[in-house]
């Protein structure tokens, strides 16, 4: 049977301590690549295994697809032979920490899609071997880690806690980011038994400056689930705000910038054109789904959705009344969009509320372009498009300009300077100076 001569713990906190143990990452995607290079930069062997291909060849190459893990740590990690990328699973069977960076979105009906994170493990048990320690860092609702995977990993006949370990710690990176980065974001780490947790701890505690401990998997779970559905909350609440002030005729922004200069009780969350990325449009719906099974309605969540959502048909239709008030109809009208990205000064548009937005406005008959310094193509909806150069020229042909992302790098004295009317959603051109009376904010 199995190899149980050593203590399957004393062996790997030996091996986490002296760095010997070999860290194996599934998933190199915005979550895994990052902790990877934290992991190698420390002295780790890291083996990344991830089944797209193209992902695979690039990362041996050493280039980064990225941002956050610049292409020179990426290459002299590979050259150093500390980081390997792989698509082939039996290569599990050579680490001693398996992390699991897999997706975890949701299916058409807003319910928790785990196919990623049940193959992975899935994958993992046919070759789980006594003193590995295997870490879900995917954002899941409480009770992924002890009721759907260790089954999973139990069926061979190992025991988590005993001959193996299971523990969730959740990621938190916030991409681009330069202030907290993956090192200086603490992690919360939990396990349901006494020795999955002190491996899971003694793990992170090497590379990650503060390591926070929780008695559970199921508690760090929903402390990351909490995370988000306090930002959900909140920006829904000042995107409410908005609404309001639109119909009040009042500055929501004034009125936000007053209020944040209280020192105390009280923090800054801005209005915007609606939530996008992997986490806030997504993961209070796992939590949402879960309180069900208690007969639980977590009311502030389905709230804050629906506020959230709708936010792309209000810039809509606040495109259309500016249009409007100029006499003109959407239809046929130019409008530049800037920036497709979910947030500033990052190069991922997944479930970017820009989608939404451009939709709605080319279903109306507008005819769209698109300005994103960080995204060069973007095909969402059935909507295909290049980025365009942000010309003088460009910005007075356009019938309006839509600022959906604040991109720092955009230049926006150029765009109030040149543009007929702006609909800024993100007060991004708060710091051009002068009278601005062709921009309108949200
Ligand atoms: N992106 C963020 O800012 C962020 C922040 C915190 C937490 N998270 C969470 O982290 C998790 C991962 O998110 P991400 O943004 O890194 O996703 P991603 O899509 O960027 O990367 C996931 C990678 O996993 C690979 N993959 C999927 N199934 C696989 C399998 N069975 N075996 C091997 N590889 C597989 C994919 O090819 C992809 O490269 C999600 O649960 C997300 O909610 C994301």
């Amino acid at each position: 049977m199995f190899e149980t001569s050593v203590n399957p713990l004393a062996n790997l906190m030996a091996r986490i301590q002296d760095r010997s143990a070999v860290v194996g990452i599934v998933g190199l995607g915005y979550v895994g690549l990052p902790f990877a290079a934290e992991k190698g930069k420390t002295g780790f062997r890291v083996l990344g295994f991830d089944r797209n291909a193209k992902r695979v060849a690039q990362a041996n190459a050493g280039a980064s697809y990225i941002k956050d893990v610049p292409t020179e740590t990426l290459y002299s990690l590979v050259r150093k032979g500390l980081f390997e990328a792989t698509s082939d699973l039996d290569r599990l069977s050579e680490v001693d920490v398996v992390v699991i960076c897999v997706p975890t979105p949701l299916n058409r009906n807003l319910m928790p899609d785990l196919s990623y994170v049940e193959g992975s493990t899935r994958a993992i048990a046919l070759r789980l071997k006594p003193g590995q320690l295997i870490s879900l860092e995917s954002t899941t609702y409480p009770g992924t880690t002890d009721e759907l995977m260790r089954p999973i990993l139990e069926a061979g006949g190992l025991k988590a806690g005993v001959d193996f370990f299971l523990a969730h710690s959740p990621e938190r990176v916030d991409p681009g980011n330069l202030r907290y980065t993956t090192k200086n974001t603490s992690k919360v780490v939990g396990a349901s038994d006494p020795s999955s947790l002190a491996a899971a701890v003694a793990f992170y505690n090497q590379t990650i400056q503060k390591v926070v401990q929780v008695s559970s998997a199921r508690a760090a779970e929903l402390t990351k689930v909490f995370e988000n559905t306090f930002r959900a909350v909140n920006i829904a609440l000042v995107n409410e705000l908005t609404l309001l002030c639109d119909r009040m005729g009042l500055s929501v922004w004034e009125v936000l910038d007053a209020a944040f200069t209280k020192p105390f009780g009280i923090m800054p969350f801005y209005p915007g054109p609606g939530v996008g990325g992997h986490c806030i449009p997504l993961d209070p719906h796992y939590l949402e789904w879960k309180a069900r099974e208690y007969n639980f309605n977590t009311r502030f969540i389905a709230l804050a959705g629906e506020i959230n959502r709708s936010m792309p048909e209000f810039v809509a239709q606040k495109a259309m009344r500016i249009l409007s008030d100029r006499g003109m109809g959407l239809r046929g009208a130019r409008v530049l969009i800037l920036g497709v990205a979910y947030k500033n000064d990052i190069d991922d548009s997944r479930e970017s509320p820009s989608a939404e937005v451009l939709h709605l406005l080319a279903c109306r008959g507008a005819e769209i372009a698109y300005h994103d310094p960080h995204i060069p193509s973007f095909s969402e909806r059935g909507h295909h498009l290049r980025s365009q150069d942000l010309t003088a020229e460009r910005l007075r042909q356009a019938d309006l300009v839509l600022i959906l992302t604040g991109h720092t790098q955009v230049d926006y004295p150029l765009v109030v300077a040149e543009a007929r009317v702006v609909l800024d959603t993100r007060n991004a051109t708060r710091h051009v100076p002068g009278a601005k009376p062709n921009v309108i904010l949200l």
